[in-house]
């Protein structure tokens, strides 16, 4: 029997092809891991305290001198090849994990953001502006009345005479008592009376505005409502500047080709006076006197009520202070809610004041 004690053996975990082995191993471990997590799970079988290698090193203090320091230095080169493995394997993974979280996390701020809904401006907002473009460019002015107005300016000053039917509880909101002489506007003409008290000719103004009635709300009434109020007041204006006028603020609204009637008409405050009609915006006319096409927009009439207009009242220019026999105006008063009513087919006016977004959306982001 040979004596082992004085015949030291090398353990088999320190031989040279066990240690290769592991080395092997080691790295085929180390590259077989696709993620960092799985590399850490790899290191602590390879590199870790348990592993093979910080096993043998154990062995080591077991060896005589003479074989220690051969062992040793193979051992320390093979753990140093480990590490350098799983450094750069680490490495590796980690430039991938970086990679693929800007790919992953990355935003694109060019995409649509949200899916709430954009808020637009009213159809009735974005029409009034309109017009009132439509006369900024041609030198107006947009002026402005208060909505709780006195009585004076909303009748009196416009010619209407106290019995006039309009000035009564059912057709005007008062405000507290009808004797109060404060009402809610019915119309926006007396910012006429008050521009032209104000200000002295040329005057050409327009306002856009709120004004209100006693009426049911339904399909075609609506207590509070909108008007855009004009007037020019000038030397030599006539119902030829007025007729012109219009035809441009229709061509602007409705398009090219869409005309205007001025049907005779009476308002205390315009002498002479004219409702303005619109072409059917649906039938543009074919439908009258032809029963095979009927048009139920404008009762197969051809035309639509839009407004009033005429040449400024001289009694009301009196009034307002300004000379007659030296000026002449005219004025005109349209419905917005017509307008939008007519632009954009909408056919309920209940729909204009519901604030139902179904209905708005329609009409886009209007800026
Ligand atoms: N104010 C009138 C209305 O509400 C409309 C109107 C008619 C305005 C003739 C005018 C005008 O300026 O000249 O029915």
């Amino acid at each position: 029997m040979p004596n082992q004690s004085f015949d030291p053996v090398e353990p088999n975990s320190l031989q040279p092809e066990v240690i290769a082995a592991a080395v092997a191993e080691a790295r085929a471990a180390f590259d077989a891991a696709r993620t960092l997590d799985a590399l850490k799970v790899a290191r602590l079988a390879h590199a870790g305290d348990r592993s093979p290698l910080a096993l043998a090193n154990r062995e080591i203090g077991a060896l005589p001198p003479a074989a220690k320091a051969a062992a040793g230095q193979r051992l320390g080169s093979a753990r140093a090849e480990i590490s350098k493995a799983l450094t750069a394997r680490q490495a590796e993974l980690e430039a991938e994990r970086d990679a693929r979280v800007l790919v992953e996390e990355a935003v694109d701020v060019t995409l649509p953001t949200d899916r709430r809904l954009t808020g637009a401006r009213h159809p009735l907002t974005t029409v009034q502006e309109r017009i009132a473009d439509v006369f900024t460019a041609m030198g107006y002015e947009v002026a402005e009345g208060p909505e709780v107005e006195a009585e004076w300016y909303n009748f009196d000053a416009l010619n209407i005479g106290v019995d006039h039917p309009s000035r009564s509880l059912s057709d005007t909101f008062f405000v507290e008592s009808e004797d109060s002489g404060l009402d809610l506007r019915t119309q926006t003409s007396p910012v006429q009376a008050r521009v032209m008290l104000a200000r002295t000719p040329p005057i050409y103004v327009i306002c856009p505005g709120k004004t209100f009635r006693t009426d049911e709300l339904d399909a075609t009434h609506t207590p509070v409502f909108h008007q855009v109020e004009g007037l020019a007041v000038d030397e030599g204006i006539t119902m030829a500047h007025l007729r012109g006028t219009l035809d441009h603020l229709a061509e602007e609204m409705f398009g090219e080709g869409i005309i205007t009637r001025l049907r005779p008409s009476y308002f205390p405050f315009t002498e002479p006076s004219a409702e303005v009609d619109l072409v059917c915006f649906v039938c543009r006319g074919e439908s009258v006197g032809n029963p095979e096409r009927p048009c139920r927009t404008c009762n197969s009439e051809g035309w639509i009520e839009w407004g009033g207009c005429g040449m400024v009242n001289p009694r009301v220019l009196v009034t307002c202070g300004i000379d007659p026999e030296r000026y002449s105006g005219f004025a005109f008063g349209m419905g917005i809610e017509r307008t939008v009513m007519f632009r954009d087919s909408a056919e309920d006016m209940r729909d204009m004041v519901e604030g139902d977004v179904r209905f708005t959306a329609a009409f886009g982001v209007e800026s």
